[in-house]
């Protein structure tokens, strides 16, 4: 009956993605990759979820009925499961034992609970770790990693996958029709490379397929510099940082290659034997802004984005989570999961304090209203033993509920009150703020400024943004533009012949683009254009970058938009065409820069490029932003918000629905621009809607798309 239930949610799902497609082109076209959505997709956001990760292994069997209950009476429909258990799926080398996975998830279906399996690979067993130690992980260092933690193998070894692919196989065989399985997890957080001499082989050979000879390395490495010229292949460094910033990009290439061959490897031997509806997914660690590979590229060949998300010490700043939630939806540019998630506090942080009270379902509905149709809570129960035993979970030491299981038990009510509502639905933007890992691996290996850090300057145009028009999608640069009317740039510092060909087009036909400092300074292999900034878009702006500086102070920054400063870093842009236009000039304060432009506009084809070369004060940058959204006919009918209010709209055939979260302490008030059933309080209508702190409102009114 479960399954048909789920089969059902499927049709309905595909049903309304074929309505997406249809709709106004420029403002609400759905993205290629929305549309391409797999049936194992349209599993995991057909619905809400709300979950945990249960760890069966780490308690006896008995207990389990115990547990589900509890969990099912919090409205938990989702464990996950499995994904550090190998020392107890396979205790001895070819023995498995994977019968208490089978009346686990039994158990959990009793309880009206679906599984996602996680595949065991980021804990390989001690029998293993010893038997072969060269499976074992190096260093930057040199130290070969050691058993007694987890992620103690290196990533690179043909040996170990054959390990991985095996366990997982033999899963994938086992489960991979289990009505009740409804995906899987690979790994757990790829975080380590490893530098042990066989990877190094990898590398060098990675290096020649991309670059083809050792001339082209060494004209495209510029290696004739402090004599890197290489004679042979083998003589390639692994580890040469700080290096050659040649070498430094290509080499988080090959780590984002080298882990995108291990995930492949596990997804070839899940896809040889799951069911279609089955989705396949790994979660992605670090705060979601984590930089040890290419996102975009990892989560490509995977059913959906899932990412772990996690405050750590002190309390939700909603714009940051908010931005690093579009950030992940923009990976795979649909809806995604939250696969972990703190309840309440974690055990890493420098002071692991807890979330306020009500902050949880706060941060969970922050999560529903950018893009997620799943959250789970890291752990419903603390282990006994191991190395987290002072994190948050959902159920104490004793079995009982903590005090945070009955804010997790109401987000379980108002789930399933809203999951109809909700299925089905995505936010919609028009506005784009476009990032590239390139750009921020050159920006970061050479700053120029410890003061420069992209994510604070990422925030610094998405606050803005987020506070216009409640809805910013956050994107790779070289996604599809089109139904964009403005796209900002912050740090886009690689553009490459193919990058600016793309920009160009869409500024040609009719869009707006917004270059940051440092924009186009760089080509593919992190050389510095021939041409000043912005590179091969120079011709497109007019105009172009005479000189960088780096500031210790503040500069003064005014145009007809008022009057500001630029923080941190400061360019001075000389226009080079009659039509080109300058909408903001440095004042004294530097004396390189006064009287320089320090923000320039042309017109393009049917669109408009423009170019602003500092970090400016909140303020300024509000107007700037408020301006160009203006002139490119973006707005949103609810305005500007108190502060403290944040408000996401996802749109679906028929409906529109939207969240309405208050982070202050202080109540507050929001005026409607229309009437709005109040879904969480009884369905009444509203004009006007008031929030307590923390408080919470999912609106939903009729919408046609
Ligand atoms: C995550 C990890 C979990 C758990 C959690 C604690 O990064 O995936 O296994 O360690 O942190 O916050």
């Amino acid at each position: 009956m479960k399954r048909g239930a789920l089969v059902s949610l499927m049709a309905a799902a595909l049903g309304a993605a074929v309505v997406l497609t249809s709709g106004t082109p420029r403002a609400h076209a759905a993205s290629p990759a929305a549309r391409a959505s797999s049936p194992a997709a349209h599993t995991a956001l057909g619905r809400l979820w709300l979950g945990a990760a249960w760890y069966p292994e780490q308690w006896p069997e008995s207990r389990w009925p115990k547990d589900l209950a509890l969990m099912q009476a919090a409205g938990i429909n989702v464990v996950r499961v499995g994904e550090f258990a190998w020392s107890t799926l396979e205790p001895h080398q070819g023995q498995y034992h994977f019968g208490w996975l089978k009346r686990a998830i039994a158990a959990a279906a009793r309880h009206h609970i679906f599984v996602v399996i996680g595949t065991p690979t980021d804990a390989p067993p001690a029998w293993l770790t010893s038997r072969y130690p060269q499976v074992l992980r190096v260093h930057a260092d040199g130290r070969r990693a050691q058993h007694g933690n987890r992620r103690q193998f290196s990533y690179a070894s043909p040996l170990y996958r054959r390990f991985c692919r095996d366990i997982v196989t033999r899963l994938a065989e086992h489960f991979g029709h289990n009505p009740d399985v409804i995906g899987w997890q690979i790994d757990n957080e790829y975080t380590n490379e490893s530098y042990d001499a066989g990877t190094r082989r990898l590398f060098q050979r990675w290096l020649k397929r991309r670059f083809g000879t050792l001339a082209a390395l060494n004209r495209d490495w510029t290696s004739a510099y402090w004599s890197q010229t290489y004679t042979a292949w083998r003589q390639i460094p692994l580890n040469a940082r700080p290096g050659n910033p040649g070498w430094m990009l290509a080499h988080r290439q090959f780590v984002t290659a080298t882990w995108l061959g291990f995930q492949r490897n596990q997804i070839q031997a899940l896809r040889a034997h799951i069911a279609p509806r089955q989705f396949i997914t790994t979660n992605i660690g670090g705060l979601g802004w984590s930089d040890n590979w290419d996102h975009y590229a990892i989560t490509r060949p995977l059913d959906i984005a899932a990412w772990d998300d996690y405050v750590g010490e002190g309390q939700l700043d909603f714009y940051r989570n908010g931005a690093m939630s579009d950030f992940v939806r923009g990976w795979k540019r649909q809806d995604y999961w939250v696969m972990e998630t703190q309840p309440g506090f974690v055990d890493w942080a420098p002071v692991n304090n807890s979330l306020v009270k009500g902050g949880v379902r706060a941060m969970t509905w922050e999560s529903i209203g950018h893009g997620a149709d799943a959250v789970l809570f890291w752990q419903w129960r603390s282990a006994l033993g191991g190395q987290e035993q002072y994190h948050g979970a959902l159920v104490g030491p004793d079995g009982k509920p903590e005090p945070l299981y009955g804010e997790v038990q109401r987000i379980g009510r108002e789930f399933k009150r809203c999951s109809k509502l909700i299925a089905g639905t995505r936010p919609r933007s028009t506005v784009a703020l476009l990032v590239s890992y390139d750009s921020r691996w050159a920006i970061d290996f050479q700053r120029q400024s410890v003061r420069y850090r992209q994510l604070q300057v990422l925030l610094d145009y998405y606050r803005p943004l987020e506070n216009l028009t409640h809805a910013v999608d956050i994107v790779s640069a070289r996604a599809p533009l089109a139904h964009y009317r403005i796209v900002f740039a912050p740090s886009l510092n690689v553009i490459s012949k193919s990058l600016a060909q793309h920009l160009r087009n869409y500024v040609r036909s009719g869009g707006v683009l917004v270059l940051g400092p440092r924009s186009g300074m760089k080509d593919q292999y992190n050389r510095l254009n021939v041409e000043r900034q912005p590179g091969p878009l120079v011709p497109l702006l007019g105009g172009r970058v005479q000189q960088y500086y780096a500031l210790l102070k503040p500069v003064v920054v005014s145009g007809a938009l008022g009057r500001g400063s630029g923080r941190i870093w400061a360019e001075a842009l000389s226009p080079k065409s009659a039509t080109t236009q300058v909408l903001l000039h440095y004042g004294a304060g530097n004396a390189w820069l006064t009287g320089q432009a320090a923000a320039i506009e042309h017109r393009y084809g049917r669109g408009t490029i423009i170019y602003l070369g500092t970090i400016l004060n909140r303020r300024l940058m509000h107007a700037f932003v408020a301006q160009r959204l203006a002139s490119a006919g973006v707005h949103s009918p609810f305005g500007v918000l108190p502060a403290g209010v944040e408000l996401m709209r996802r749109v679906g055939e028929g409906r529109e629905v939207v969240i309405v979260i208050n982070h202050a302490s202080a109540a507050r008030t929001v005026q409607l621009p229309y009437a709005m059933r109040d879904v969480l309080h009884r369905g009444r209508s509203l004009r006007v809607l008031h929030l307590r702190p923390q408080g919470v409102a999912v609106l939903e009114r009729p919408y046609r798309l």
